[in-house]
Parts: structure tokens; C-alpha cells; sequence
């Protein structure tokens, strides 16, 4: 049997119309099913049970109107109904973290006074200032907002400049306000949705990284599938991926380090939510960014806290840019608020650092400053006021590189790192793989003969084998064939006019003829 959430609210009358608590007049109920996300629209009357048609064994319903005293938010709470395996695990991990509307300002983790102030910036921001308008860009319910506002009225900061509509005004700025917001941004220049607590972030972080579903071998072995690697690989990725922990990657330039990082990274399922930004002892920094953050639809996620944005799991991969500094909060005196350093950036997803050992700072440096996070799963930054804070690091951390391992990192680095991992150079068997996938990409029909000739061509020069080849090659190939509008066949002439090109050298022709096959591999 469904059951009506009763609450002390709900024998307040809610609007004009039937729907008073004394009426028996059906009114409009909403059903939330807390393991699929799926809502449902029904009709309840005084003394009933809810009736929505779809025969619900045992929900938690909540009324429309209720839900909209309330904010908007939908209650969520466990039910047996609609459950569907496969999806179970994510919609109750996703229904237990989906951050909470604030329905009072107590419940956003920030002082009245920090929220006061954002919104001043706000009206000072915006020359058509109403509630709504502030509403949506503080990505806080309309009621606290509204609430923010009466707050700077009754201070004289700004006025109320008329009536838009019940709960909207228009509001512009006072003398004294003008005085103020001035004031305000010269100490933090901040004007963005309003943040969340530091705690609220290191708590969301922490769930999110217990509630993660487990990474099966089918979805790293369907996330490697563009790539041809020896199945012991395979097998290190997967217990990579499976543990989260970190991983130390090696091998010639070319054979698919950046790849496979990227790949790993796409074996992670389900999506995360992170704070638009943070607040800590007044100041803001920002972590979420459209570089690196893919917001994701939360259509059957239900209302939530806005301050909040559910993205794809993130991916941050950084090379030879990289240096100390912008491994630590970036304070920019001009606009006077924070921006989050990559590794932040990246928590709940993948942070790589490619092409390690090409960094202008020292190899030793960079690695040191990683032990501790690494070692406690905690990083520390600093404000620019001297004082550190603490921000959680959870995140798969892989490094590539290309360069002789003995000289880059020692020992005590390498010892924190969870795996290591050599990428070698693909032998002929698994480059004739990768060679029929890039011809059938460009369009080209695979011949043996031809990749018999490229291995010729090898072998007359002496060249080990890279990965990335067969792409690079037959791609030259497909712009001779259409620079020249040629027909699209895989011939001697045109694989040597290719690897001339790649190359920048190429063995004799006449020596060519009836050399001995590439032989080493
Ligand atoms: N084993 C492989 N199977 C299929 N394709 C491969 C393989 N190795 C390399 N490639 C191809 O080569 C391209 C380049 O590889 P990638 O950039 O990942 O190499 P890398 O090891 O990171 O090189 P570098 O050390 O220069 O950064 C890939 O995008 C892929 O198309
Ligand atoms: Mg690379």
C-alpha cells in the first residue's frame, strides 16, 4: 500500500482552490520511487489510498503541494518498489548522496552574513536585479534568497523598486549598498553561485568514493578495447582500475600510455556531483569548470541542492606545464577568489601526469610533493593568507612517461606507487592487428602484402616497431590517395611515399627488393 508522508505542514492551507486540508477533493500526489529515480504522478483523497494507476506495492509519497512548501524537494527515502537489477546499485547510491535542498540558512553550512554579502554583489552585478533572478544564480530556493534580500532592505543597502510577482521583486541598490558591495569586492571579488562549506565537500567526496561501484573486467576490457595489448596488460589494468590505486607507467614513446590512461579513466562508471565552489574563513575558491567538468542531465535525479553539480567523472591530465605552484590554490589578486588546483579538479575521477620528467621542475620535486597526499589520501593547501587547509585527495593517480625511470624517481616514490607498468612496443602479430584496424578506419581493404612491405621497410632501417605507426602511416596514405584522387589500395608506392613522409628518410628502393623481413620482432 502506498503511504502519504504526513507532516505537521500539511494541515496548512496551501494556495486557493479545493485542496485544503478539510476538503475530500482529490488532490495531485507525487510518488518517488528511491531506487529508480522514477516519479509518478497520482491523485489522493482525504481517507484513501493513493491512486496512480501503476499498482505501487509500498512508496513514500509526498504531495505536489507539500513538496513545493518545501522548496521543491522531493523526500527521499528507501522503497521496494520499481526495483530493477543492474541499476539498483547506482540509484541507491545516487538517491543517498543527492545533496539536500538548504531549507534554511543554517542548513547551508555558511554564515548569514557571507550569504548576505554574495547577494549584495549580486544586486550590484545586475542592473534588472529581482529575487528570481537572483535565485537562479545563487543556486539557492527562492525562499532563502528572498530572505537574503529582506535581510539588505531592512540593512538600507538596497530597495525594493516594485512587485513582480508573489515571493518576486525587484530590487535595486542604495547609496550605502553601492558603499558596501564596493567594500565587499575589494576583499573577495567572488560573484557566483554561493558555495558550500568545506566539510559538506570533504563529506561529499568521501561518500561518493565509498558508494563507487565496483569496476568489473568486462568494463576495462571494453574501455581497452581500442587498443591491442598483451593480455598481461589487460590484467594489471583491470586490478588498477578495480583498486583505484595509483600506477606508474613506462615505455618507449608512442605505444599507448596517454591511451590506455584515458581508457582506464572511461572503465569508471557512474557520475559525481561537486560543489560549484567552496568557502573557507570567508573566501571562495572554484572548482568546478566547464574545461574540466561535463555536466550531466539530473532529469529523474529529482530537486537538489543546486550548489551542487552532478558531472561525468572528471579527467584531468596535465604534462610538461606542470610545475609546484600550480599544484597549489591560484589566488587571483585581480578578482580576489581561488581557483581549485588541478588535483582538486580531478577528485572523484582521474588525474594524469603525462609525460613525466619533462616538468621544468626537478623529477625529485614533483614526486615528493605527491608522497603525502598519496600516503593519506589528504591534501594540503595554502590560502594566501599563510593558512593551510586540508582538502580531501581521491582521485586514480597515474603517471607515463617516456624517459629512463632509474633517473626520474626514486625508491621511496616508487614504493607508494600502487602498480607499475611497463608499455612496450607492439611485437608483428599484435602490430598487423593494430595495421588492419587503421586500414578498415581509413578505407582501405587489408592486404598482407602490404604490411609485408611495411615490415620490409622497417627492417631496412633498423626501426623498432611503435604502436602509434600503423595509424600514422596508413592516415598519410588516405591524404596521398585523396591529394592525388587516388583509389584507395594499399600499394608498394604509396605506403613508400608515406613513410618517406613520416619519417623524413626511407631506405633505398632498388636495396628494398628482396630484402629480408623485418626479423627482429
Ligand atoms: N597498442 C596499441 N594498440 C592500438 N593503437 C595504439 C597502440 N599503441 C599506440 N596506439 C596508437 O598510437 C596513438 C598514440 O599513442 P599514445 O599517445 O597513447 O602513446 P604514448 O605512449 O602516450 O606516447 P608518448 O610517450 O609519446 O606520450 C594512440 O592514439 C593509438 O592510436
Ligand atoms: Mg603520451
Amino acid at each position: 500500500m502506498a503511504v502519504l508522508e504526513r507532516s505537521p505542514t500539511r494541515t496548512r492551507r496551501f494556495g486557493a482552490g479545493p485542496e485544503g486540508e478539510g476538503s475530500k477533493m482529490p488532490c495531485p500526489v507525487q510518488l518517488v520511487c528511491h531506487e529508480t529515480g522514477v516519479v509518478q504522478h497520482g491523485f489522493y483523497a482525504r481517507g484513501a489510498s493513493v491512486s496512480t494507476g501503476i499498482g505501487v506495492p509500498d512508496s513514500t509519497v509526498r504531495t505536489e503541494r507539500h513538496r513545493r512548501r518545501q522548496g521543491g524537494a522531493l523526500l527521499l527515502q528507501p522503497s521496494t518498489f520499481g526495483r530493477q537489477s543492474g541499476d539498483v546499485m547506482t540509484h541507491q547510491a545516487l538517491e543517498a548522496l543527492c545533496p539536500p535542498i538548504p531549507q534554511k540558512v543554517e542548513s547551508t553550512g555558511l554564515d548569514f552574513g557571507f550569504l548576505a554579502d554574495l547577494a549584495l554583489k549580486m544586486v550590484y552585478a545586475d542592473a534588472n536585479c529581482t529575487t528570481e533572478r537572483v535565485t537562479e544564480k545563487l543556486k539557492l530556493p527562492a525562499s532563502l534568497t528572498e530572505e537574503l534580500l529582506q535581510h539588505l532592505y531592512r540593512e538600507k543597502f538596497v530597495e525594493i523598486r516594485g512587485l513582480i510577482s508573489y515571493g518576486n521583486n525587484r530590487y535595486g541598490m542604495l547609496d550605502r549598498g553601492w558603499q558596501r558591495a564596493q567594500q565587499l569586492l575589494g576583499i573577495n571579488g567572488y560573484i557566483g553561485p554561493a558555495p558550500v562549506s568545506l566539510s559538506a565537500y570533504t563529506e561529499m567526496v568521501q561518500r561518493q568514493s565509498a558508494a563507487r561501484d565496483p569496476v568489473r573486467p568486462d568494463a576495462v576490457r571494453e574501455a581497452l578495447a581500442g587498443l591491442v595489448l598483451p593480455d598481461s596488460t589487460v590484467e594489471t589494468l583491470g586490478l588498477v582500475a578495480h583498486s583505484r590505486r595509483s600506477l606508474f607507467m613506462i615505455g618507449p614513446a608512442g605505444n599507448g600510455k596517454t591511451t590506455i590512461a584515458k581508457a582506464l579513466h572511461n572503465a569508471q562508471r557512474g557520475d559525481i556531483w561537486i560543489p560549484h565552489a567552496i568557502e573557507v574563513d570567508g573566501q571562495v575558491i572554484k572548482v568546478f569548470d566547464l574545461h574540466n567538468h561535463q555536466p550531466v542531465s539530473v532529469d529523474g535525479i529529482g530537486r537538489h541542492d543546486e550548489r551542487w553539480v552532478r558531472i561525468k567523472r572528471p579527467i584531468v591530465i596535465v604534462g610538461g606545464e606542470l610545475t609546484i605552484e600550480t599544484m597549489d590554490l591560484t589566488y587571483s589578486p585581480s578578482v580576489k577568489f581561488y581557483e581549485a588546483p588541478f588535483q582538486m579538479k580531478a577528485n572523484g575521477g582521474t588525474l594524469v601526469i603525462d609525460d613525466f620528467g619533462r616538468q621544468r621542475v626537478e623529477p625529485h620535486d614533483l614526486l615528493n610533493r605527491w608522497i603525502v597526499p598519496l600516503e593519506g589520501q589528504v591534501d594540503h593547501l595554502t590560502l594566501h593568507t599563510g593558512k593551510q587547509i586540508e582538502v580531501p585527495f581521491e582521485q586514480q593517480l597515474i603517471f607515463a612517461t617516456n624517459l629512463n625511470p632509474a633517473e626520474l624517481v626514486d625508491d621511496a616514490f616508487l614504493r607508494r606507487m600502487g602498480y607499475r607498468l611497463t608499455v612496450g612496443p607492439p611485437d608483428k602479430a599484435m602490430y598487423e592487428e593494430i595495421f588492419k584496424r587503421y586500414a578498415a578506419a581509413n578505407g582501405f581493404a587489408y592486404d598482407p602484402a602490404a604490411l609485408t612491405y611495411v615490415f620490409r621497410l622497417y627492417a631496412a632501417e633498423g626501426r623498432p616497431l611503435r604502436g602509434c605507426e600503423p595509424r600514422d602511416l596508413l592516415e598519410r596514405c588516405s591524404d596521398i590517395c585523396s591529394f592525388e584522387m587516388l583509389p584507395k589500395v594499399l600499394s608498394d608506392d604509396l605506403l613508400y611515399t608515406a613513410w618517406s613522409n613520416y619519417f623524413a628518410s626511407a631506405p633505398d628502393r632498388q636495396q628494398l627488393e628482396g630484402s629480408p623481413l623485418l626479423a627482429s620482432h
